[in-house]
């Protein structure tokens, strides 16, 4: 359950915050009370399960390209693929980007391009940055990958004027060079949550689809454990029973 505030995305600066999960009590539940103004209504097109997911991470990854210097038939990066990447790259292309994806190992291409993606950049072997230049370079980089080192080096992948999102809790500090942004008029930002039922509607329009692992609600505990071990392909989802 989301305020007024978190709902535009303001979750962080909002002074009482209700998510479920985040700083009360109750998500894992048959019933719950609301405020009528906080809900919204899932679309019939969509069932409640795959609705789930779009709600956080889509909201985010949809809210952070949209509101990105980005524009349609520009080259951009998705870094990391799980569960915001893989609903990112759905958006990235249903917005007319092209789209590169950042990560490790070779698992992850065929997914990548079948979700859409036009590139993909195996950070095990290639130099993500060194990668995009050749291409010109990336207007933006999505980092929903957690580490502070893998998303400094990224930097210097940008194209002229281009943008670093960061919408991945990283704990460490980034190490970035000065002289990387100024000589690119480059910059770095953050973005957190969206809006959920934009989202929803955009989503219905344009056939996007989460990644799911459905359990039921006496499952919690164990769907829980496979997130934590980030386990999940892509996303857990407690069903809750009908009847
Ligand atoms: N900004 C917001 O509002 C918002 C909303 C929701 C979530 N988040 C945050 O976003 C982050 C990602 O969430 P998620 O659900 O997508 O997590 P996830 O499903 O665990 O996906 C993260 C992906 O990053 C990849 N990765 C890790 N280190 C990498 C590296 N050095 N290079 C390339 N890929 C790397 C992992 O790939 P491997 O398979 O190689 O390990 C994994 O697939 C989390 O920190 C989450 O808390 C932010």
């Amino acid at each position: 359950m989301h305020c007024r505030s978190c709902l535009k995305g303001d979750f962080w600066a909002c002074e009482s915050p209700l998510a479920t999960g985040i700083s009360t009590d109750g998500g894992y539940a048959e019933y719950m009370v609301a405020r009528m103004e906080v809900l919204t209504q899932i679309p019939t097109e969509l069932s409640s399960v795959e609705a789930a997911p779009l709600l956080c991470a889509g909201a985010t990854t949809l809210g952070a390209m949209k509101s990105s210097i980005a524009k349609g038939g520009d080259l951009i990066a998705i870094h990391g693929l799980g569960g915001l990447g893989h609903l990112g790259i759905q958006f990235a292309v249903r917005l007319g980007f092209k789209v590169a994806v950042i990560s490790r190992g070779e698992e992850k291409e065929e997914l990548a391009r079948k979700l859409g993606a036009q590139i993909y950049i195996d950070s095990n072997k290639q130099i993500p940055s060194q990668e995009l230049m050749k291409m010109g370079g990336a207007k933006a980089i999505f980092c929903t990958a957690p580490n502070s080192k893998a998303i400094s080096e990224l930097v210097s992948g940008l194209a002229r004027g281009g943008q670093l999102v960061i919408i991945t809790f990283a704990n460490e500090p980034m190490q970035i060079s000065p002289v990387e942004l100024m000589r690119a008029v480059r910059s770095v930002s953050g973005w957190i949550g969206g809006n959920a039922a934009d989202t929803l509607n955009f989503s219905v329009l344009t056939h996007v689809v989460p990644m799911i692992e459905e359990y039921p609600l006496e499952q919690a505990a164990t769907a829980f454990e496979k997130m934590m071990k980030a386990k999940v392909h892509f996303r857990a989802v407690l069903k809750i029973s009908e009847g």
